[in-house]
């Protein structure tokens, strides 16, 4: 090796270059980072504000325990008093109550249009008639059965007064004496009972009603007086046969078995006496728990219950032991309370759904980044440039992780200094342990996805389908499986399988804990609460460590292996092929090789300028930088298609300070054979060996002295055209001042180091500058073999020359294989061309032996009037009889003259000569080109393809 530079650049210095490249891009795009960042604290925000409102309202005094203004100490100002006494029923059961008011149980009565009536689908004679309906005046119905139907009867008797007073002194009591009902429902606690809170709405149950049945009283309760209005509702006791009867009259009444009548045929209760006799006492109680006045959970009806219990009981025991008897059942009342604030946590509520997007939003950022590398070629080119796998992959890693770690950082601070109760409730080491493991698990994941995409656009809207899908899949499926115990919990597990619901499930466990906490004043999530075998979050820890460890092994080997973005494959057993090459790998074992093989060589190449060829490889010297042995490249039958012979058997020896131009048309196999050289397609046969190594074995450390100008420029579009430099300069191991000095002299050759150009970024470049900048990036770093693939394709005149002046001077130590379709440019920079056709080099030499071969001919014009061409076909004739005439238009005649037969001041004197007969018009007589010879060998090619 030269120089110490051209050594490997070290694992660190790779890294180092790809951290500074990475840093730099990432300051570029210090908006949209800033932009990411500020998304959780924007939701945060929201989700704050919605939480305010929310409790704005439940700060409004219908939310709390009602107050009022009192004059307690008399001195003239008034001062709030809160309490159960002035509080709305709504209000109540926020009130500290220490003594709760004592009420008289009450039984559910319909309403008098709801009672039962006899109508036609009700078989029954003995109810009421409709017109009852009318005057208000229906009876409360109460249906029994059992299998004494004497006991019964009686039983039933016993069960209303058959006439009472009511005592006006002491309402509470004797309605606690009477049978006494209720239309109205219950609420969500019984601190005040609605039936004294409504008018019209307290019944006394009678055998008979008096024809003026209304009371108006008012009760006392507590220290306030409330008016009520007590009517009086007559009890009907209806005998069944048995209770499917029951069943049916009830299950017909109720509307919704009959819909075109719209209304209710409600009783008040039904009664089984069962096998009830003198000494037994057995009864079942229908009873309509849907009286409840809120959206509240439980059997609210359930509070009008104990009264028809103890009817039954009192009216069983007067049987026994005569009328006189009374089991009285004075009062109901719930248990004390302290005072209750309504809080819903809003964060917590709706923190699964609204997080998982927040942190699930980084996996598109990832995976575009990465199939944007992948896209562009970017990787390709890095690696060409000799950054290896290893570097590549743990400062990419690292680097997301970095972000990732940043933002997630960011949004559990931003939520935790708004307050979020989602945040602060559950122990803060279980969310960094959570949010870690599955940060690693996303950014592995993303590399994994990364390599089945090769577009950005794709791969983006894929990844921001599956960001919506997850969040709404998750709220809306799988939180509904969570939630439903029935649910088999293995399938949970299968179902967490997948990342997006192993995060659901992990943020609802989090707002699970901490909705419950703040409701009920506790802490969130600890650590003890996960060891419990039951609980999810463990579970979800477990999978997504695992996962993660799998997916990263996963990406890892895909990426070496199937590395449909970085190049050659390798074999799906790469790791074993360390082992198995070491016995060959010495250098004193590939020679004797190469020499072996030469003998074939020289078989296959049978054009004459092959020779040279030959010759060198038989002699392998140190001088040589590239030697191609037999290179094949045959594409596999396709969609029925044949199978294709891109290159067939190309051998190719270049010394170093040569510049060999390819020249060939479209579709020849030039850039099959270019990608066989810098690692993008495997050789199907035969190989090359770079400065002494093998291109199918070592091709990473032929990348370190290799140097590509793509065919399309391939550069970051926000990086400057020195970052570009610095970075690829870093990766061919140059170094403080070698570097910068290196940097600015490529920059000074291409011309793009003055008037700031340098430092404005790629994507700004017109299509001239980023060529230019290409070639300078093939070039950093003394390469010691560099392949440009067209390199001054769409530049201007002035462009290219400075660019052929680059060219031009890097070739003195190097080799470069440089292809193009320019015959100037190839005559200009090349010291041999090669002219490739349907897979073969058709001929090498330099381009004046070219054309003394290929091209031995002049091109001989004349233009006269069209009545002299055929004297001018004489004169040509004469000079020359295998003339050939290749061109003829209204008397312009092209001749080829073969050079042997014409000596060229014969030409002047027959001009001169024809020029005294007949008018000339205009003549000519040219050298050929090197795109005559192009054309000449590219055609004879094709036809001998043809033919045989
Ligand atoms: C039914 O009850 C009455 C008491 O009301 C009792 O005298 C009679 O024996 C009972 N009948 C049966 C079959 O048990
Ligand atoms: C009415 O209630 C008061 C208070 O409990 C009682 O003293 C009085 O005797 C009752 N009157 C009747 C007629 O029962
Ligand atoms: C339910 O309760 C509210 C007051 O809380 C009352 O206005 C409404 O009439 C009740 N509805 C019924 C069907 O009892
Ligand atoms: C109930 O039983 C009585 C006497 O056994 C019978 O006459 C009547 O038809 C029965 N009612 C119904 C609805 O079956
Ligand atoms: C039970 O009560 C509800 C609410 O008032 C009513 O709609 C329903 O019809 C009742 N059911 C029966 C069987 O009476």
């Amino acid at each position: 090796m030269a120089d110490s530079s051209r050594d490997r650049a070290s694992f660190s210095n790779q890294a180092n270059a790809l951290l500074r490249k990475n840093l730099t891009f990432q300051k570029r795009n210090i908006r949209t980072n800033l932009r990411l960042i500020f998304l959780p604290f924007y939701f945060c925000l929201i989700l704050v504000l919605v939480q305010n409102l929310v409790n704005k309202e439940l700060d409004k005094p219908k939310n709390k325990c009602g107050c009022t203004c009192i004059d307690t100490n008399g001195d003239g100002q008034c001062e709030k008093v809160c309490g159960i006494e002035y509080s709305t029923l709504d209000q109540a059961s926020s009130c500290s109550i220490t003594s709760p008011p004592e009420w008289p149980p009450l039984l559910q009565i319909p309403a008098p249009e709801f009672r039962a009536v006899r109508t036609d689908f009700l078989s029954f004679t003995d109810l009421p008639d409709e017109s009852c309906r009318i005057s208000g005046s229906c009876p409360a119905t109460i249906l029994f059965t059992g299998n004494n139907q004497s006991l019964g009867q009686s039983l039933a008797g016993n069960m209303f007064r058959s006439s009472s007073t009511l005592n006006s002194s002491d309402i509470l009591y004797s309605l606690a004496n009477d049978a006494s009902g209720s239309e109205t429902m219950t609420g969500y606690s019984n601190f005040l009972d609605p039936a004294f809170f409504s008018n019209y709405s307290l019944y006394r149950l009678q055998q008979q009603c008096p024809t003026n049945s209304r009371t108006s009283v008012s009760i006392q309760i507590t220290s306030i007086s409330v008016p009520a209005e007590i009517r009086c509702a007559q009890g009907l006791h209806l005998w069944r046969n048995n209770s499917s009867e029951i069943n049916d009259e009830l299950y017909k009444g109720f509307w919704k078995g009959n819909s075109e009548r719209k209304i209710d045929e409600m009783v008040a209760g039904a009664y089984d006496f069962l096998n009830s006799n003198l000494n037994n006492f057995n009864v079942s109680i229908w009873y309509n728990s849907t009286y409840k006045n809120d959206t509240g959970n439980g059997p609210l009806g359930l509070m009008r219950v104990p009264r028809s219990v103890n009817m039954v009981s009192n009216a069983y025991l007067q049987f026994l032991l005569g009328p006189a008897t009374n089991m009285l059942f004075d009062f109901v009342k719930e248990m004390p309370q302290h005072e209750k604030q309504l809080r819903l946590d809003f964060s917590s509520l709706l923190g699964p759904l609204v997080f998982t997007w927040v942190i699930i939003q980084l996996f598109p950022v990832i995976l575009t980044y990465l199939v944007y590398e992948k896209q562009q070629k970017l990787r390709i080119m890095m690696k060409m440039h000799g950054l290896g796998d290893g570097p590549y992959w743990m400062i990419s890693y690292a680097y997301f992780l970095v972000i990732s770690s940043a933002y997630m950082l960011c949004f559990v601070i931003f939520g935790s200094v708004v307050g979020l109760k989602f945040f602060t409730l559950n122990e803060y080491s279980i969310q960094f342990v959570f949010y870690f493991i599955y940060i690693n698990l996303q950014i592995s994941l993303a590399f994994l996805i990364a390599s089945v995409f090769s577009n950005v656009k794709t791969a983006a809207a894929v990844a921001y389908f599956i960001v919506f899908g997850t969040g709404l899949l998750g709220s809306f499926l799988f939180q509904f499986f969570i939630e439903d115990p029935s649910f088999p919990r293995g399938w949970i597990v299968v179902m967490e399988l997948y990342p997006g619901f192993s995060l659901y499930r992990g943020l609802y466990e989090f707002s699970q804990y901490s909705f419950t906490g703040n409701y009920m004043g506790t802490k969130g999530m600890r650590w003890g609460d996960i060891s419990g075998s039951s609980h999810g979050m463990r579970d979800i820890l477990i999978i997504m460590f695992v996962e993660w460890l799998l997916v990263l092994f996963v990406a890892f080997y895909i990426d070496q292996v199937v590395s449909s973005g970085s190049g050659v494959g390798r074999s799906p057993l790469f790791f074993l092929e360390k082992f198995r090459k070491k016995p060959f790998s010495s250098s004193s074992m590939r020679k004797p090789s190469l020499r072996r093989q030469g003998s074939k060589v020289f078989v296959q190449m049978e054009k004459p300028d092959t020779e040279r060829v030959e010759q060198l490889l038989l002699e392998p010297t140190a001088s040589h930088a590239i030697i191609c042995d037999n290179l094949k490249k045959v594409y596999p039958k396709r969609d029925g298609n044949p199978e294709k012979y891109a290159v067939r058997g190309l051998s190719l020896a270049l010394p170093q300070g040569e510049c060999f131009g390819m020249l060939g048309p479209n579709g020849a196999g030039k850039t099959s054979f270019i990608n066989m050289m810098i690692g993008l397609l495997k050789p199907s046969s035969g190989t090359a060996y770079v400065e002494g190594l093998d291109i199918q074995t070592q091709m990473d450390e032929i990348y370190t002295s290799m140097g590509v100008c793509p065919q399309h420029d391939l550069l970051w579009e926000n990086l400057t055209g020195r970052e570009h430099l610095l970075f690829y300069g870093r990766l061919k191991n140059l170094r403080g001042s070698a570097l910068t000095q290196a940097v600015e002299e490529s920059l000074k050759s291409v011309n793009l180091f003055h008037g700031g150009v340098a430092d404005k970024q790629a994507g700004k470049y017109s299509g001239g500058m980023k060529r230019r900048l290409s070639v300078a990036i093939s070039l950093i770093g003394d390469p010691k073999v560099v392949y440009m693939d067209e390199p001054s394709t769409g530049l201007d005149p002035a462009s290219r020359k400075s660019l052929w002046d680059v060219v031009k001077q890097a070739k003195q130590n190097r080799a470069i294989i440089l292809t193009t379709h320019s015959m100037e440019e190839a005559e200009h920079l090349c010291d041999r061309l090669g002219i490739f056709v349907d897979g073969s080099l058709q001929c090498i030499g330099n381009p004046k032996e070219l054309k003394a071969r290929y091209g031995g001919s002049y091109v001989f014009t004349m233009t006269t009037t069209s009545n002299h061409e055929e004297e001018v076909e004489n004169l040509v004739q004469h000079l020359s009889p295998n003339a050939n005439k290749i061109y003829h238009l209204s008397g312009t005649q092209k001749f080829e003259l073969p050079k042997q037969e014409v000596r060229i001041a014969d030409v002047f004197q027959a001009v001169e000569n024809a020029k005294g007969r007949f008018t000339v018009h205009a003549w000519g007589l040219a050298d050929t080109t090197l795109e005559d010879v192009f054309i000449k060998v590219a055609r004879g090619a094709q036809a001998f393809n043809v033919l045989s």
